[in-house]
């Protein structure tokens, strides 16, 4: 499974890579008003700077809603790094969008994804990932992890190749059940992958072999 962490914040991208399992970063409008990086041109710049530091695919989010706007955004995204995916909100000018990127072999992450319907729409248009939103599902008392399953037996049956790109990742265990469930990749904060590293037991074993270590030399 892959790993992107889903984040506008450069630090805690370095901190990813650093680790050596990164695949990838996806952001969106909110990621980026949280870092305080506002305006067309410095949005356009922080994408950059993201692929920078990174090896893998780095999401840009369309902002506008039609598909004359949708295109346009997206086709300058793209042109911006080769490392960029559009991405595109699943409504119906969204769909639209997807079909027309896919046909000019721009590469796209459907997003805002709540239901396998969307899902399969999706892969319909060509879609190069869709990103079920499972921590937003679980919020409404709605089995988000389910959806990924659902997902994953729709496209198995058919074939399709669009990517199920776990999203709205919290903690640790959604990344251990997406892997179970046969998720293609997560996206989630930096802690929901650090989290996997933890064991009480390692940590009591390290001390104990360094302690005998010590007692030999
Ligand atoms: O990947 C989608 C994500 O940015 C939404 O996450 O935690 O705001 O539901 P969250």
């Amino acid at each position: 499974m892959k790993f992107f962490i889903d984040t506008a914040n450069l630090d805690q991208i370095r901190e990813a890579q650093d680790l050596g399992v990164l695949d990838g970063v996806t952001t969106n409008p909110s990621l980026m008003a949280k870092e305080g990086i506002t305006g067309g041109n410095n949005i356009l710049k922080h994408y950059v700077d993201i692929c920078n530091i990174v090896d893998g695919d780095v999401s840009a989010e369309v902002i506008s809603t039609d598909l004359a706007g949708m295109i346009k955004e997206g086709e300058a995204l793209a042109e911006l790094h080769k490392q960029i995916v559009v991405k595109v909100p699943m409504i119906k000018e969204g769909v639209k969008a997807i079909k027309y990127f896919s046909d000019k072999g721009i590469r796209t992450n459907c997003t805002l994804v709540f239901s396998a319907g969307q899902a399969l729409l999706a892969a319909k248009a060509g879609a190069t990932y869709v990103s079920p939103f499972i921590g937003r599902l679980d919020d409404i008392s709605t089995d988000g992890l389910n959806l990924i399953g659902e997902i994953r037996l729709i496209y198995d049956n058919y074939g399709y190749e669009t990517q199920i790109l776990a999203a709205s990742v919290r903690h640790t265990m959604h990344v251990l059940e997406c892997a179970k469930i046969g998720s293609d990749v997560m996206t989630g904060p930096l802690s929901s992958i650090e989290g996997l590293l933890k064991h009480p037991l390692t940590d009591i074993g390290l001390a104990k072999f360094l302690e005998d270590y010590k007692k030999g030399n």
